[in-house]
């Protein structure tokens, strides 16, 4: 054959691999809602930049006349490109073909993708849309699946995954996105669970929908297993995007810097905080009265919304920000927020992000529910993931620090760099009603009218501790300061913290209260 032939034979092949599982697979993906698989990567990556491997890729099974199948690139693409010029490996399950089930070779494809992302350090995004392991291809199967989740347990810390839920990921499948950084979900078509509805009505005789046991909403707000929500695909894609701005390539380096911006003037900080200290106020207001362009990607934003997470950038430089959120349970310390706000901290840890803590809040969340859903050992991840983190870490006290709250979210003790207050700040054991009540039971109870005691004795506690300067007193604070200073002080402090560089004992790894 000359080279003309070679070159039609090549393009006749391309064209039969490229068109997945044929006209009617593709129209019902279609009118199921669903972006093929790779209309899906064009649409996230930069145009002309995805170059694809491992087209010819097809499968090896024989048992259940698999032999006489013809799989075009075995059900998933894989490739690298890159977004807003930021380099990625990628990988697309195509539901088209065989419903996008996992076999020995469509494994294979993925796990060396993911090994080149790991050699050449740039994030590896998952796009999942599939019936889980290959029922035909048995054990071979279940081995794909191991191998995918051991390298995503050897990326972790070292290169951004990202997970992307475009359909089923069902059984086991959803072990991967698990293990990964970032999970994104969109309504009605993502669709996460271990035991699917018909197992569940065989052997527990429920009946449930698929979208109640394990939708995106469900995963977003419910098990947190979901840390972005988006209504169709390309919101998720414009999401992946600004998240890809604000994280470094891989552990080595940091994230690019953009160009300085100061907050939109709507933002003041002065006039967010109401007078009355039992008063809500929306944290993410503050934070986008200090950040660049006001501009905030906050993550897990419906999941225990008493802690607020995500990233920002102040002088252009990436900053993970953690803020108890009054709005919420008075913005208190639980099972679900210690989970969330640790999780980010590590991620911010391992990937040079500066943290950014904002504290107002009571403490931990009290009673029997909380105890027995174990506060306590939840509770413990975040004293942890503050301890153990290197990064600058810089925390202002806006308004309560109470008890194992102020000690949690980035005290001194678990060793800030920098702790500002604001005088609006109350730095106790607990907050003065209850500790008035404690203290004072017998004076309260002896007089003569308990109540105007107990208010007076509020005061008097309230007069000693609701305010920054016991804790100033003690060097605990580094600076009371004024709202309007508050961008100036910790831009200042990441400026000076940008060489910081602290040594832990050696250790093959801690063991944290997972
Ligand atoms: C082989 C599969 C498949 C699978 C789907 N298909 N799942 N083939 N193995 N796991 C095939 C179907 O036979 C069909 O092929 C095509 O994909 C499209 O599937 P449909 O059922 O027609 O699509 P839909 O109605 O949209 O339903 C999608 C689905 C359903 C809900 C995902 O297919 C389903 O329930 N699949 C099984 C899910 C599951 O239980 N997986 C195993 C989990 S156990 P044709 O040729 O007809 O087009 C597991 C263990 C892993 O994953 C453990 C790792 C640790």
């Amino acid at each position: 054959m000359s080279l003309k032939e070679k070159t039609s034979d090549l393009k006749r092949r391309m064209q039969s691999a490229l068109q997945g599982g044929g006209n009617k697979a593709i129209e019902k993906q279609k009118g199921s809602g669903k972006m093929t698989a790779r209309e899906r990567i064009l649409a996230l990556l930069d145009s002309s930049s995805f170059h694809e491997y491992d087209l010819f890729v097809e499968h090896a099974a024989k048992d259940f006349d698999m032999d006489k199948k013809h799989l075009p690139g075995d059900g998933v693409i894989t490739g690298t490109g890159s977004i807003s010029g930021h380099p990625v490996c990628i990988y697309a399950q195509d539901f088209t073909v065989a419903g996008g089930s996992l076999g020995f070779m469509h494994a294979k494809k993925i796990t060396k993708i993911m090994d080149h992302a790991m050699r050449l350090k740039v994030p590896i995004i998952g796009i999942n849309d599939s019936g889980g392991a290959r029922i035909q291809e048995g054990v071979n199967s279940l081995a794909g699946y191991g191998e995918i989740f051991y390298r995503n347990t050897q990326a972790s810390g070292v290169i951004p995954q990202i997970s992307v839920i475009l359909g089923p990921c069902a059984g086991g499948a959803v072990y991967s996105p698990a293990l990964t950084d970032f999970v994104f979900v969109v309504d009605k078509i993502s669709k996460m669970f271990i035991t699917g509805p018909e197992v569940i009505k065989t052997v527990l005789g429920e009946e449930i929908s698929m979208e109640n046991l394990g939708g995106a909403r469900v995963h977003a707000e419910t098990t947190g297993n979901a840390h972005f929500y988006a209504q169709s695909e390309h919101e998720a894609f414009d999401q992946i995007k600004q998240l890809m701005s604000f994280i470094p390539w891989n552990n080595k380096n940091r994230a690019k810097p953009f160009p300085k911006k100061t907050p939109k003037r709507k933002y003041n900080v002065d006039n967010i905080i109401p007078t009355d200290p039992k008063l809500p106020y929306d944290v993410r207001d503050i934070i986008r009265g200090l950040v660049d362009d006001s501009e905030f990607l906050e993550i897990q934003e419906l999941f225990a919304p008493n802690i607020v997470i995500g990233f920002a950038r102040m002088n252009g430089q990436t900053v993970g920000f953690v803020a108890n959120q009054p709005m919420v349970l008075a913005g208190v310390l639980d099972v679900d927020s210690s989970d969330k706000a640790a999780r980010f901290i590590r991620y911010c840890n391992a990937f040079n992000i500066p943290l950014v803590t904002l504290v107002d809040l009571p403490g931990y969340l009290p009673g029997i529910d909380q105890e027995h859903a174990g506060v306590i050992r939840h509770g413990a991840k975040i004293l942890y993931a503050y301890s153990e983190a290197t990064v600058p870490k810089i925390t202002v006290i806006l308004r309560k620090a109470y008890g194992g709250g102020y000690i949690a979210m980035c005290s001194h003790h678990l060793r800030a760099d920098f702790v500002f207050a604001w005088p609006t700040a109350e730095i106790a054991v607990m907050g003065p009603e209850g500790a008035a009540n404690i203290i004072f039971r017998k004076e309260i109870k002896n007089a003569e009218n308990p109540d105007e005691m107990r208010k007076a004795k509020v005061k008097e506690y309230k007069k000693k501790f609701a305010n920054p300067y016991v804790a100033a007193a003690y060097g605990y604070i580094d600076a009371v300061i004024e709202p309007v200073e508050t961008r100036h002080f910790i831009t200042h402090a990441l400026d000076i913290s940008s060489e910081k560089s602290e040594v832990r004992p050696e250790k093959k790894h801690g063991i944290p209260p997972f």
